[in-house]
């Protein structure tokens, strides 16, 4: 909230070129809020560290804002907010107002999901699902034109494999039928087939390999057939994705095979323009600052010696796409680790050949892989890659256990939706809720815990509001501001007029008399009190929300939202210890009644934003 005031500050104590600086703030236990910025200044601009902060704090305006700002310690700025302030902050953004200022907005292109047809996708796959649909939605709430692109393995050798078993099988076979429950298998069954025919000469291996052939060589029946193949395992993503509740629809899809016809002009073109030379055989691109353990440059393939093309001409292909189609400013691979290297040398290449200028960010966001407790990557008892669908549905019966035994006077219905969303929500939060770097142990006792920094964990504070607010008789009023909200657009305003939760008086806490206009523009709404210390904990982290999004968008980290919700919910918690809502009076219940309401508003677009439901009741 303070952050450019802060700035400010800094640039006119130390100059211009120390306006970036970080405020480093920090919570305090003496104030609101501790800056910590003047310890790395003080080096910099060469004076002791409390000399520094004791500039920053003279500089600093704290007009209207701030009742004390105390140096202490080694340096640190400790700043106690003014408390009338906060309530005009909190106001402003309550009920209907978007509490987040757009960014500049950005064409993303975002690569993500992109798994491999005729395949199993495994957690890896699950994990960029989530974290990838996870981005485009807070780029999009920050006004961001976001392109989803999913890259699906859809070609390349293993198709002559794939088209020669399923004609064989017939398409309409059970084993067909694999293709769509149990896509692992259907691979299985073409590989053992191939495997088993190798040195057979008019076997079946020959004639997978005589349909790769046709169907590169754009014979029209292998296209065709090749179509209806692709399309099986579309409906196989497309499951999973709705199971996920996923962003992603068929639109989305722009797979490998969509950028063959630009392949060969490619690798003509880098060789003309002597960004590839032959190596072994091979054409490759040798990209500066990537070399093997002997010391040799590292080569790109982009033609292997038997002519055809591999995963890294298409990708270069497609990255010029991006920039030159799609007119992409930022290119994400939200990619597997394990996938590094080959996406920095594609990116390497397309900045030398000029396909990805200096003025387009591109960017690997690294997934890490999901381990077993074995920490292994996860498999199956057997051995066998996990079926995401399985594991999604067990997650969903154990929230049903849960729900049934805590839950009892629920309907039927009511329960099962519950579970649907707690099972759900819990396995993507454990996938967004930590660096999306690091491994992490698949473990469904720990992701489904009540307690922690869970997805139950922040659902529940969220219905817990609910049923406060149902009790109060209010909940209906929330849920129209919720309908007719402005998200976080930072766009038009609602235009509601069910958006006060008071029920007629105009509040008249807190002194401002200006600051809570409802946002049909005429009548006041409830004004929010922040008195109580619990209070006015929790209304400084709501404030926090609109910089937590935006921190999100720059440094792509999902994690940094979902600890914001665990924390609110935590505040939540202990302001409903310590501040009677229900029970209280008048103008009191009522301020505390639109905090709450206030604080579901975040809690369930924060969690909508990390794709997870809020559920009605739990
Ligand atoms: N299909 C690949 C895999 O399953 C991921 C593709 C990622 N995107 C890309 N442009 N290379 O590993």
């Amino acid at each position: 909230m303070v952050v450019p005031r802060v700035q400010a500050a800094i640039a006119s104590a130390f100059g211009e070129e120390y306006r970036g600086t970080d405020p480093v703030v920090r919570p305090s236990q003496f104030a609101d809020i501790q800056i910590n910025a003047a310890m790395a200044l003080a080096k910099k601009v060469g004076m002791p560290p409390r000399d520094a902060a004791a500039r920053i704090v003279e500089a600093l305006d704290l007009d209207g804002i701030c009742t004390a700002a105390e140096i202490s310690g080694p340096g640190f700025i400790n700043l106690t907010f003014d408390g009338t302030w906060i309530e005009e902050l909190l106001n402003a953004e309550s009920p209907g107002a978007p509490g987040v200022p757009a960014a500049e907005a950005q064409r993303v292109v975002v690569d993500y999901s992109s798994p491999n047809v005729a395949k199993e996708m495994h957690v890896g796959h699950l994990r960029t699902t989530v974290v990838g649909d996870s981005l485009v939605k807070v780029f999009e709430a920050l006004g961001d034109t976001v392109i989803r692109q999913n890259h699906i393995g859809d070609w390349g050798t293993p198709f002559g494999m794939l088209i020669e078993h399923w004609l064989e099988i017939g398409e309409d076979s059970p084993e067909a039928a694999l293709l769509v429950d149990d896509p692992s298998a259907f691979y299985q069954a073409a590989r053992a087939k191939f495997d088993a025919s190798a040195t057979d000469e008019d076997g079946f291996a020959t004639r997978a390999r005589l349909r790769v052939v046709a169907l590169q060589g754009g014979d029209e029946e292998t296209f065709a057939v090749w179509q209806r193949l692709v399309a099986q395992s579309k409906r196989y993503f497309n499951a999973i994705y709705s199971t996920l509740g996923i962003s992603l629809t068929d639109d989305h899809i722009a797979g490998e095979s969509s950028y063959d016809a630009h392949l060969a002009q490619l690798c003509q073109e880098l060789e003309e323009r002597g960004l590839a030379r032959i190596s072994d055989g091979a054409l490759c691109t040798f990209p500066a600052g990537f070399s093997g353990r002997d010391g040799q440059p590292m080569p790109l393939i982009i033609r292997k010696s038997d002519g055809g093309y591999g995963y890294g001409t298409t990708d270069l292909a497609t990255i010029r796409y991006r920039v030159r189609e799609l007119e992409a400013n930022r290119v994400l691979y939200v990619v597997g680790a394990p996938q590094n290297m080959h996406l920095r040398m594609v990116m390497a290449t397309a900045r030398d050949a000029g396909w990805l200028p200096d003025t387009v960010e591109a960017v690997h966001v690294q997934i890490g892989n999901v381990l077993g407790e074995d920490g292994k990557i996860l498999k199956s008892r057997s051995g066998a890659p996990v079926k995401l669908m399985a594991l999604l549905e067990e997650a969903v019966d154990r929230a049903r256990a849960v729900i049934d035994a805590s839950r009892p006077e629920l309907t039927e219905a009511e329960r099962a939706v519950t579970a649907r969303q707690v099972g759900i929500g819990a396995v993507k939060y454990a996938d967004l809720s930590v660096g999306h770097d690091t491994e992490y142990v698949f473990d469904f006792d720990r992701m489904l815990a009540l307690s922690g920094n869970t997805g139950p964990y922040v659902q529940y504070a969220a219905a817990r509001i609910r049923s406060i607010l149902r009790k109060a008789g209010v909940l209906e009023r929330h849920t129209a501001v919720e309908a007719t909200g402005t998200g976080v657009d930072g766009g038009t305003p609602g235009t509601t007029d069910g958006t006060r939760i008071d029920g007629g008086t105009p509040a008249t806490t807190g002194g401002t008399e200006t600051a809570g206009t409802g946002i049909d523009g005429g009548t006041p709404a409830t004004l929010i009190a922040v008195v109580e210390p619990a209070e006015r904990a929790l209304a400084l982290h709501l404030l926090e929300y609109g910089a937590t999004l935006h921190k999100v968008r720059e440094v792509l980290e999902p994690h940094r939202l979902c600890t914001y919700l665990f924390e609110l919910a935590q505040l939540f918690t202990s302001f409903y210890d310590q501040c009677p809502v229900l029970k209280s009076e008048d103008s009191v219940r009522e301020s505390r009644l639109a905090l709450c309401s206030l604080v579901l508003r975040r809690l369930s677009e924060g969690l909508d934003l990390l794709g997870i439901e809020t559920p009605e009741n739990m």
